[in-house]
């Protein structure tokens, strides 16, 4: 039976992928990836660096194909995304039937960890559900960028005893969540720290965590936030991309620290 490898590459830093991904790399005789037209040339030089570095098997090819269009103008977020998805089963299931012999394994690098804020896992769910295309899965896991944020600010994500949520830009500029004090903000390509109300809440904010050109600002985010907003603009305009992450900390009376 045809078989599929969701690896997790890890979010910049070559040397974050795990032995269990760099087996799993060993094992694919087929990688599919996705041309998005607009993606950053940099992104696409870190897989190639991955495989390059890491593949010692000679016999395995990379399959390309232009990605699917999501319709980003669409009132219903969440119905958009869901027939984006669709289309990307269907393309998928096409590849993997023309390009993978019965016996043959595939590959997905997916950047970061497959199990946040990507779509790879539900798309292949999607294709074994269908039934169509008997294919078996596995999932590596990889060192998201969350992980690589807390580690380069020197924090936990969670206080004791006290849960941390993750959530997207898009949900932040509704109001800083009630159910934590800790929350993670991914996906955020409008700097939406700028509209919860910054008295009592620090920020570690983490772009190209993991690259060469990782730029970290952590302080009380009424201190940082203009800050934060001119370096993004600036690396945005300099590299043409970004990709930033960052923990909104809400001070707690009994464990009042701030950032160093
Ligand atoms: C589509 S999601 C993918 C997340 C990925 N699966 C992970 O585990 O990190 C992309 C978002 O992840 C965050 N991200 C990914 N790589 C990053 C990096 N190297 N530095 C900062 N943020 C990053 C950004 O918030 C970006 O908008």
């Amino acid at each position: 039976m045809r078989k599929l490898l969701l690896i997790g590459i890890g979010s910049g830093d070559p040397e974050h992928l795990t032995v269990q991904a760099i087996r799993a790399l060993n094992r694919v005789d087929v990688f599919f990836a996705l041309d998005k037209g607009s993606g950053p040339r940099d992104l696409i030089r870190l897989r190639q660096e991955i495989c390059e570095r890491y593949i010692e098997r000679k016999a395995y090819r990379f399959v390309e194909a232009p990605d699917v269009a999501r319709d980003r103008g669409a009132d219903d977020y969440e119905q958009a995304v869901s027939d984006w998805s669709d289309r990307r089963a269907d393309l998928y299931e096409r590849l993997m039937r023309d390009e993978l012999g019965e016996d043959d394994a595939g590959g997905i690098l997916v950047w970061g960890d497959p199990s946040l804020y990507d779509g790879s896992l539900r798309v292949v769910q999607q294709i074994v559900e269908r039934g169509s295309l008997p294919l078996e899965y596995e999932v590596i896991p990889g060192i998201s960028s969350v992980q690589v944020l807390a580690a380069r600010h020197r924090t936990t994500l969670n206080r004791i005893g006290r849960p941390v949520q993750i959530t997207t830009g898009r949900l932040l500029s509704e109001g800083f969540p009630t159910e934590s004090d800790d929350v993670v903000v991914m996906l955020d390509g409008k700097a939406a720290f700028q509209d919860v109300p910054a008295d009592g809440v620090d920020i570690f904010w983490g772009a190209y965590l993991g690259t060469d050109d990782e730029v970290l600002i952590a302080g009380p985010l009424s201190d940082v936030a203009a800050r934060i907003v001119a370096t993004r603009a600036e690396a945005r305009a300099s590299k043409g991309w970004i990709m930033d992450t960052y923990l909104l900390r809400r001070r707690r009376p009994a464990n009042n620290e701030k950032p160093e």
